[in-house]
This record gives structure tokens, sequence and C-alpha cells, in this order.
């Protein structure tokens, strides 16, 4: 079998979890964060540089690549791996989301969604069946079932009903999905409400799959909340299953993550923060924009050991993204990237050790959010 995971242990003080996900690009270590390449490219990385900052899978999108270049096109190239050099895993999402956030005009049917490109204006319609024929034609390692993440806040009827037509399409999914070289994972709805999540679970895992997301959270409602139901949704979860959360990303989202037993994270946030001129560092989120580090000659973060960090300073990086050269928004997307994956290197590490609850610790004794 060319996809498997291997859950290695559970730290013995929470429920943080180590293990490895075998696909056919190769292994991944969980848990991962999977940097985001919405249009067939990490914005400003090259795939070598995505080796270098120590990125092992990256995710893509059904929506933008099916309207711009086309799926077709990029089955022709031989698939999104050939197509943008990439010899890694990679996870595509299915338009579910990107379809109810980014377009004009949605029509939601038992049958699928009808929609403007937020391009042109142009008709489209994606149906679970033409979420997976996209995704076949991508050719991902891992894709996801066509899904309705309901926006924050939904009443408790929509979001009842809007959870039994996503397990509907999943079913409609997996009988449309024919490549044994992928992985089709599903996704759990339910919004803020706990029993819809526990029937989401119970209807989703159901349907017997190699993993399971859990989306609809990260839209709106307060971090309380989110960690609330995303602890719940875990607790139900199979333990020999990945668990991916959709969309998740600051640094303390992806502890409080791990903590409450998610596998895999996306997020746009460490690349889109970066061509804003923000960037983690030991301390905090920090903007070398800003006026105060005009005369700042050292690194973006004295602790980090990234590229960026061993040969540039703030001074040097906040002049190049103030007269928007290019050079600049590379620069502080290597460093987040880096910061991320070292993060998640260092948890891992925590996990195997037995150590993750000290980690978590001594992660916010110096990190204090924005700085
Ligand atoms: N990305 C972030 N949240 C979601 C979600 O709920 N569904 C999908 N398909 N993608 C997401
Ligand atoms: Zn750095």
């Amino acid at each position: 079998m060319s996809f498997e995971f291997r859950l290695l242990k559970t730290d013995s003080n929470s429920k943080a979890r180590l293990g490895e996900l075998y696909t056919p690009h190769g292994k991944i270590e969980t848990p991962i964060f999977m940097p985001v390449g919405t249009q067939a490219t990490v914005k400003t990385m090259t795939p070598e540089e995505l080796k270098e900052v120590g990125a092992q899978i990256i995710l893509s999108n059904t929506y933008h690549l099916y309207l711009r270049p086309g799926h077709e096109l990029i089955k022709k190239a031989g698939g999104l791996h050939s197509f943008m050099n990439w010899d890694r895993p990679i996870l595509t999402d299915s338009g579910g989301f990107q379809v109810f956030s980014l377009s004009d005009l949605r029509e939601i049917t038992e049958e699928g969604v009808t929609f403007r490109s937020h391009i042109d204006g142009s008709y489209h319609f994606i149906s679970p069946e033409k979420a997976i024929e996209i995704q076949m034609a991508l050719g991902a390692d891992i894709i996801m079932a066509f899904d309705e993440c309901p926006p924050y806040p939904a009443d408790y009827d929509y979001v009842k009903e809007s959870l039994k037509r996503t397990t509907r399409w999943l079913k409609r999914c997996k009988e449309a999905h024919t490549r044994k070289d992928q992985a089709l994972f599903g996704i759990i709805q339910g919004g803020m409400y706990k029993d819809l999540r526990e029937e989401s679970v119970k209807e989703t895992t159901e349907v017997d799959l190699p993993g399971y997301a859990i989306g609809g959270l990260s839209v709106g409602e307060p971090k309380d909340i989110m960690y609330d139901i995303l602890e719940y949704t875990t607790s139900l979860l199979p333990v020999d299953k990945p668990r991916y959360l959709m969309g998740v990303g600051t640094p303390e989202d992806l502890i409080e993550g791990v903590l409450r037993g998610v596998d895999m994270f996306d997020c746009v946030l460490p690349t889109r923060i970066a061509r804003n001129g923000s960037v983690f560092t030991k301390f905090g989120q920090m903007t070398v924009r800003n006026a105060k580090y005009e005369a700042d000659f050292t690194p973006l973060d004295p602790y980090c050991d990234c590229y960026t960090c061993r040969n540039y300073t703030r001074a040097y990086i906040r002049h190049l993204i103030k007269r928007n050269e290019i050079l600049g928004l590379r620069l502080t997307t290597y460093h987040n990237l880096y910061f991320l994956l070292k993060l998640m290197e260092r948890i891992r590490e925590a996990i195997r050790e037995d150590k993750f609850l000290e980690y978590r610790e001594e992660f916010y004794r110096q990190y204090k959010g924005k700085i």
C-alpha cells in the first residue's frame, strides 16, 4: 500500500501525538505544518528553497488551479508535481472552502455549487464528482472531500442541514475517486455546536478513509471556542488515522492544536504576513516595516539560524520591503517558513522525549503574541 499512517507515540502528559505518514512521494513526519502554494507556487520560494527551510509537504488549491491555468493543462504537464517541479508530497484542498470565501453569487443545491469566478465573473459549477475529477487530474498525494464550511456565526438548523449535505457529498466523492495512488480525506463540520460536531464525526468516520480533517474552525470565532470545539472533536476521532486541522497556523494555534491531538496544519499566515513585512521571532510577531527598525542592524530574530537571519539585518530588510523590492519578500517569507517548520521539528522532538508540556511552557514564557 502506498499510503499508511503510523502512530509512533502519544505524549505521556498530553494528547500530543508523534507519527509518520507514508505517501507515494515520500514520508511526512507528524505533527507537520504544510506551507500553502495556492497557485502551484509557495509565493517567492523555489522548490529548492522550500526543501532548505524543511518543507516536507505543501498544499495547493483546486479552486484556483481549476480556474487558472485549468486542471486539464496541469494533467497534460504530467500532474502538479511535474508542472511545478516539486517531488515531495502535495495535498490539494477541494475548492469547497474557496468557493464560499472567494467567489460571488453562490447557489448551493444538493447537486453542488454554482458560483461566479472572482476573476472574470464567469459561471461555474462544482459538484463533489467535479471536485474529485479536478483533484485526480492535479494528482496530489492527499486530496480533500468537497464540503461546505458554514460561516460564523451560523444558526443551528443551517449548520445541521449543511453538515448532513457535506456527508452526502463525501459519499459521492468516495464513489467518484478511483486513483489508487491518492488518499481521500473526509472533512468534519458542525460549526460551534458540540452535538453537531459529534454527529459529523460519527457520519464521516463511518465512511472508511485514510484520514480525517477538521474544517469550519478559525472562521472568526473567539479562540477559546475554537480550542474547546477542537478538543471535543479530536476526542471523538479514531486514534489510528491522521487528523488535519484546516486553515490554522499561528505559532500559538499550532502548539494548542498539537496539545489537542492534531497531526497536520496548513495556513497562509506565515507567507502572507511576510509579504506585509511581518515576521515571527522567539519573542513574538514583529513588524519589521516599523520606523523603529530603520537603523537596527541586528537579524530579524537573533536566535534564528536561517539564511535570512545569518546574512541580513532588520534595517536592510525594512528598506527592501518599503521600496517594494522583491528580495525583501523572499527574505521574510524564507524566515517565516523556517521559523514555523523549526517550531514543528522542536515539537516533534519534545513529544519524542515526553516533554511537550514543558516545551509549550518554555515557548510561551518567551513568545508574547504581537510585539
Ligand atoms: N480550509 C479552512 N477551513 C476549511 C474547511 O472547512 N473546508 C475546506 N475544504 N477547506 C478549509
Ligand atoms: Zn530567520
